[in-house]
């Protein structure tokens, strides 16, 4: 069989490949400690899974609209207005199956052969294999500490050129769970809409950030960038990656198209996941997001110390997310022999930087703490045993 050019032109996932072996192991007797993955540990809020029972009653479950429930489409748009004192129309809401179908749906509705996407290096993988898939070059911004390992104006601007039609921005970052400050999301979304090109950013772990000195959470870059494409899911904050639900807000101008893709591409997302799902938004399961936010921080401090204690230097701490991105430099290793070596000798599995792109892809490594706080420190301890037989 003739295998496609765009299929054959896909690299793995290998945060994946990295589970696949240490569920290998695993089926051979050993224990893992699996950091490798960015999946919540806690599932859906307990009030989704009673939506979810009553949902199964044996009502038909049929297609929904291929935009969504306009109930969810409502309390998502609602959403908006009490986190983040953003006015959404519930027409611009589209619901999908993941923030990957929402990706997936953006990119056929802007991206034209030959057109040029920004986005940082390190970043999230599928994007770039997304947007390549439908026919754009990717141009990928080396970026450094100094920028949280973001992508900034200048860069952006230094990076443009006169096919650039796009630019993609996940903050906080997978994988380093760095945001782009406020200020400077703003000047790249002003950039990029006074020359015409679309900003898409990913707010999947918007909600997982940490709230300002005032108690504030962060804002939604469509309070600075009313007209941009933003993605976000029910997988992280809510704690439901299998459900396979996402949304985006798009411009008005896009929604005829979304639907028309949506309509081809999908139908709709999961019926029974989209009813389950309106039980995100009542007082009582956001309370749930909102404490585990807490825990993820508290997660964080304990991985950061413990790191810093084995000499695994962490460049740029994080301010949301469930990752940390720490240097192996100085191990002699590369990220990816760290990463082999780490699941052989020590049994933990983590994601060499090789998946996030090329500047950074040897010498650093993504850990997931999206663990239990006694899975996490087992991790450490055996990173600790494995980094004192290496030195
Ligand atoms: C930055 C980012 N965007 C999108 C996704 C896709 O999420 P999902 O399709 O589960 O909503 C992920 C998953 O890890 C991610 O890290």
């Amino acid at each position: 069989m003739r295998i496609s050019r765009r299929a054959q032109a896909v690299s793995p996932f290998y945060a994946m490949e990295f589970g696949k072996q240490a569920a290998a192991l695993e089926a051979r007797g050993h224990r893992v400690v699996k950091l490798s993955i960015g999946e919540p540990d806690f599932g859906a809020p307990p009030a989704v899974l009673t939506a979810m029972r009553e949902v199964m009653d044996g009502r038909p479950l049929t297609y929904t609209a291929a935009l969504g429930l306009p109930a969810l489409r409502q309390a998502i748009a609602r959403f908006y207005g009490d986190r983040h004192g953003v006015d959404v129309d519930p027409s611009r809401v589209v619901v999908t199956a993941g923030a990957s179908a929402a990706l997936v749906l953006a990119a056929a509705a802007l991206v034209d052969p030959g057109d040029e996407v920004v986005i940082g290096d390190p970043s999230y993988p599928c994007n770039r294999q997304i947007v390549e898939s439908f026919g754009a070059r990717v141009t990928l911004v080396p970026t450094t500490a100094e920028t949280r390992f973001q992508l900034d104006a200048a860069s952006v601007r230094a990076s443009w050129t006169e096919n650039t039609r796009g630019v993609m921005v996940a903050t906080p970052s997978n994988p380093t769970g760095t945001s782009v400050p406020a200020e400077e999301l703003a000047a790249i979304c002003r950039l990029a809409r006074e020359r015409g090109a679309w900003r898409l950013i990913d707010e999947i772990y918007l909600d997982l950030s940490d709230h300002d000195d005032r108690g504030r959470p962060p804002r939604s870059a469509l309070s600075y960038d009313p007209d941009a494409i933003v993605v976000n899911s029910f997988s992280k904050y809510f704690g439901m990656t299998g459900w396979r639900l996402g949304w985006c807000v798009v411009p008005d101008a896009l929604v005829p198209a979304m639907e028309r893709l949506a309509q081809n591409y999908f139908l709709c997302a999961s019926a029974p996941a989209q009813h389950a799902a309106l039980a995100c938004f009542t007082p009582e399961s956001l309370a749930v997001g909102e404490a585990r936010r807490v825990e993820f921080a508290q997660r964080r401090a304990l991985v950061l110390d413990g790191l810093d204690r084995i000499g695994l230097p962490v460049p740029v701490p994080p301010d949301g997310a469930f990752y940390v991105y720490f240097d192996v430099g100085r191990t002699g290793l590369t990220s990816w022999e760290f990463c082999e070596r780490a699941l052989q000798e020590a049994g933990v599995a983590l994601t060499p930087g090789r998946d996030f792109g090329t500047h950074t892809a040897d010498t650093h490594v993504r850990l997931s703490y999206a663990a239990s706080t006694d899975e996490l420190r087992e991790g450490i301890a055996r990173l600790g045993t494995f980094m004192a037989a290496l030195t």
